[in-house]
């Protein structure tokens, strides 16, 4: 297939243009590079043998999508383009409104002008709050959101399906992903935060590289075994390898589908930190702090769906996922260097 790729310069981006291009698909991103750099792409183009063509758009620009689709026929998009801080959504909510929604209506709306209905659409496990049950199905109610960002994914997912529903033509997928970490195993791409992480993965890696003296871990009273947050902590590869698979829901003409991608599995804080610190042979400075606002104690995926109708199943365990990050930050301390 033919795939446009928005956001594929970005962390989830990168890994899955290798996955896709590796699966023997067509790539062509667009992405403004507001949260991402341009070498990730000359990386991901070294793995795969073969030149990607990138257009610096931002999505929320008409005339320059419209002149990527007249200028490429594609078969379907991945749409990755977002902003992700849940803090930064907190205080700047018109930005987070504006940008994931605004940007996201008018990529559908150029994508159905130009005849492509194949959608797969990057959703989050954000959406069903602090969930009814556990483990989490994809028939598990949608709960409250406490973030902006959030919101914009619980909205963006209604906006889909209302249109899939008038529009049958569209096939929409929805994959709700669980906590994406690690990097590609070459070294050569991988998460690049600005400034201060949000996410543990990030922080725990600028601790081991010397960028940050310990980890603040945000809450030891939660009602989990060792009282810190647990959550489905998903190899990047693995994640990737998850959207290859959904373009076999497009394939069947699926609807609307959605899927969630985590393992099945949940860890604490800690027994990352005590995993990250055996595999890599570095220690992790850490302090108990408050629990942070918006947290949920525990949250981990029922992954049975996507195993059953895509055939896709989580490979990579917590120790892999602690080997790659640590593999990505020991080689690239300062990320792809340009910011
Ligand atoms: P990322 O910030 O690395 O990638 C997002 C990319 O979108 C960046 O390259 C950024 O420059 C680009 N972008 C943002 N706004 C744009 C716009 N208006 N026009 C064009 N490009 C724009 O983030 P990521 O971790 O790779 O996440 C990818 C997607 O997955 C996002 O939609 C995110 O919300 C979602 N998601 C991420 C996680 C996670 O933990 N990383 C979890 C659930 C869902
Ligand atoms: N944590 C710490 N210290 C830190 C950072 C995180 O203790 O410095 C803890 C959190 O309290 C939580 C766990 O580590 O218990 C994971 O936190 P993350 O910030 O890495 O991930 P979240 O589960 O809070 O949220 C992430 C993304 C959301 C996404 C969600 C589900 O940031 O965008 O996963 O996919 F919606």
């Amino acid at each position: 297939m033919n795939i446009l790729v928005t956001g594929g310069t970005g962390y989830i981006g990168s890994h899955t243009l290798v996955e896709l291009n590796q699966a023997g698909h067509d790539t062509v991103v667009v992405d403004n590079l507001s949260n991402s750099s341009r070498r990730s792409l000359d990386r991901v183009e070294e793995l795969v043998g073969k030149r990607i063509p990138f257009y610096e758009v931002d999505i929320r620009d008409r005339q320059g999508l419209e002149r990527v689709m007249t200028q490429h026929r594609f078969d379907a998009c991945i749409h990755f383009a977002g902003l992700k801080a849940v803090g930064e959504s907190v205080e700047k909510p018109w930005e987070y409104y504006e940008n994931n929604i605004g940007g996201t209506l008018v990529l559908l709306d150029v994508m159905r002008r130009n005849g492509c209905k194949n959608l797969i659409f990057s959703s989050s496990a954000t959406v069903y709050g602090d969930p009814a049950v556990i483990p989490i199905t994809e028939t598990c109610p949608k709960g409250h959101c406490t973030n902006p960002y959030g919101q914009t994914k619980s909205m963006l997912e209604e906006i889909m399906m209302d249109m899939q529903k008038a529009d049958p033509e569209w096939n929409v997928v929805l994959l709700r992903y669980f906590n994406p970490i690690g990097a590609h195993p070459s070294g050569r791409i991988g998460e690049n935060p600005n400034g201060i992480p949000n996410n543990l993965m990030p922080y725990v890696t600028q601790v081991a590289v010397g960028k940050r003296p310990e980890l603040g871990v945000f809450g030891d009273d939660y009602d989990t075994p060792d009282g810190t947050g647990v959550r489905d902590y998903i190899h990047v590869v693995d994640l990737a390898k998850g959207h290859v698979a959904a373009l076999k829901a497009i394939e069947r003409r699926c609807g609307c589908a959605i899927y969630n991608l985590g393992t099945g599995q949940g860890y604490s804080v800690l027994q990352v930190v005590k995993t990250f610190e055996r595999v890599n042979q570095v220690p992790i400075p850490y302090r108990i702090k408050p629990r942070r606002a918006g947290d949920i104690a525990t949250c981990y995926s029922d992954p049975a769906k996507a195993e059953r109708e895509l055939g896709w199943k989580a490979q990579y365990g917590l120790e892999e996922m602690c080997r790659d990050a640590w593999n990505w930050q020991r080689n690239n301390p300062e990320g792809y260097g340009d910011r």
